[in-house]
């Protein structure tokens, strides 16, 4: 077994923006193209704890050499408070000769990344004529600031971002650790939701909400809204939108907006294409100049085994990680049938 903590995982994803895009983008691909088995996610919550979860994801990805495994990943909101992160989460990694775990990774960098990778790679295969100067970010936690860092690696000409935060204070610090990072990068903090919606036509969700609390009224014709965090938007903004998702089955599901929207109309016919089947078009996608596009992305655990397969193969020739040979027991012996 090896163990990969999460320095050897940030050693190996740092810098690495563009790799981690092409192993998201691989993965959607293979997904459209049938070479995926992705269960639904299973959802632990707990007796009168409404806020705490542990989901599973596991998965398989019919790569060359194919991956199969399961991300934990545990959200504790109150965690930050208490200085913490709101997620942790560790990824397991199975030999497809012998189903035994190979790998257990620490889970919360890759999910991050790799969540961040899904939405700046819609941002850019969903781009309007007109490049993106500048985008806000609603939800000032670790993903804001992840994805900001992955739509800076593909969208060049982004020289603005607009924060918002129902926590001022969050939303002020978070601005200042943008100037800190990226020197040139104009910040603004606004001064509401709706403000933030209208500063530019590039928009990304990544609150804690649990329950719709935003229209897209305030956005301008032609917004691409990145909706990661799933259950911002009011049943009726998803039905007005173009809706791009990962997984149709996934994402109507737990009560996001989509499958509020679903429950209100009865069918899924406002799901205009998945992310997959835009990548594997021929033509270049066309965003709707006129309207609001709005991509939600359940987060398939196939993204967590593409990063986390990454991570393994880059780690081994580095000599990253911890190796613990009696972990597993040896071979089985003929008494133990
Ligand atoms: N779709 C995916 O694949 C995916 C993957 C990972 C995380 N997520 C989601 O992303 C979200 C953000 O995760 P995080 O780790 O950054 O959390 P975090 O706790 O670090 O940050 C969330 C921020 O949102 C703010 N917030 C809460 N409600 C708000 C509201 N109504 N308006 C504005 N701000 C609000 C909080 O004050 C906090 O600063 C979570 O909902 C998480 O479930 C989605």
């Amino acid at each position: 077994m090896l163990i990969l903590g999460t320095g050897d995982v940030r050693q190996v994803l740092d810098g690495a923006e563009t790799e981690v895009v092409a192993a998201v983008r691989r993965a959607y691909l293979l997904h459209d193209q049938g070479r995926t088995a992705l269960p639904h996610s299973v959802f632990l919550r707990f007796p009168d704890d409404p806020r705490n979860r542990i989901i599973g994801l596991p998965g398989y990805l019919g790569e060359d050499e194919p991956v199969a495994g399961i991300k934990w990943i545990a959200s504790f909101p109150g965690n930050t408070a208490a200085g913490l992160e709101r997620a942790s989460a560790a990824v397991i990694l199975n030999s497809m000769a012998t189903g035994r775990p190979e790998a257990l990774l620490e889970g919360s960098v890759i999910s991050s990344r790799r969540t961040a990778a899904s939405a700046a790679l819609a941002a850019a295969v969903l781009a309007s004529s007109v490049p993106e100067t500048g985008v806000s970010l609603i939800g000032c936690g670790v993903i804001g600031f992840e994805i900001l860092a992955y739509l800076r690696a593909v969208l060049p000409d982004l020289a603005t971002v607009t924060v918002f935060d129902l926590d001022r204070s969050r939303a002020e610090a978070f601005a200042a650790r943008c100037e800190a990072r990226w020197p040139g990068l104009k910040t603004e903090v606004a001064a509401s939701a709706e403000d933030a919606l209208a500063a530019h036509r590039l928009v990304t969700l990544a609150t804690t909400a649990a329950t719709p609390h935003l229209s897209t009224d305030a956005c301008r014709p032609g917004t691409l809204v990145l909706h990661v965090s799933l259950r911002d938007l009011t049943p009726e903004s998803i039905l007005a939108a173009v809706n791009v998702v990962d997984d149709a089955d996934h994402v109507c599901r737990e009560s996001t907006s989509l499958h509020l929207a679903e429950q209100h109309s009865g069918n899924r016919d406002f799901i205009a294409a998945s992310i997959g089947s835009v990548l594997g078009a021929e033509e270049p996608y066309r965003r709707a100049e006129d309207r609001v596009t709005v991509f939600s992305p359940f987060g398939l655990g196939t993204l967590d085994l593409a990063l986390a397969d990454l991570v393994r193969r880059r780690a081994e020739p580095l000599g990253l990680g911890t190796r613990v040979p009696d972990f597993l027991p040896g071979p089985a012996s003929g008494a133990d049938g």
